[in-house]
C-alpha cells in the first residue's frame, strides 16, 4: 500500500519537474540560434519516470482484481 502511495507521489512531482523542464527548453530553443544538444534530451529522464511510475499506477486497479481483491466501488 506504501509503495503506491510512493510511486503516486513521484509521478506527480515528475510531472512538475518534466513541465518546468518543457518550459526551460522552449525557452532556450526560442532565444539561441543552435542550442545545445543536451538541452534537448534534458525533459526525457522526468518522462521516462513519467512513463515507468503511469504504467504502474495504471495497471495498479487491474492488479488487485487479478489477485482477487474487493472491486472499489465508484461513482457509477
Ligand atoms: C508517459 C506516460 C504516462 C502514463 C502511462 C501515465 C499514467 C497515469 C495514470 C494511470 C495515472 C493515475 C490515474 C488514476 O488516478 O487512476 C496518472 C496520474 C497522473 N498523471 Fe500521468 N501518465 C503519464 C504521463 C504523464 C505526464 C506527461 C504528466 C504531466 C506532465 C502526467 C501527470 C499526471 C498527474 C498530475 C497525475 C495525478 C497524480 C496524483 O494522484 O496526484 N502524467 N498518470
Amino acid at each position: 500500500m506504501n509503495s503506491n502511495k510512493w510511486v503516486r507521489r513521484i509521478h506527480r512531482w515528475m510531472s512538475m519537474a518534466f513541465t518546468a523542464s518543457f518550459v526551460v527548453v522552449t525557452v532556450v530553443v526560442l532565444t539561441q540560434e543552435e542550442p545545445a544538444e543536451w538541452v534537448y534530451l534534458s525533459p526525457l529522464l522526468p518522462l521516462a519516470l513519467l512513463f515507468f511510475t503511469g504504467l504502474y499506477l495504471f495497471v495498479l486497479p487491474y492488479a488487485r482484481r487479478w489477485r482477487g481483491g474487493r472491486r472499489v466501488a465508484h461513482a457509477e
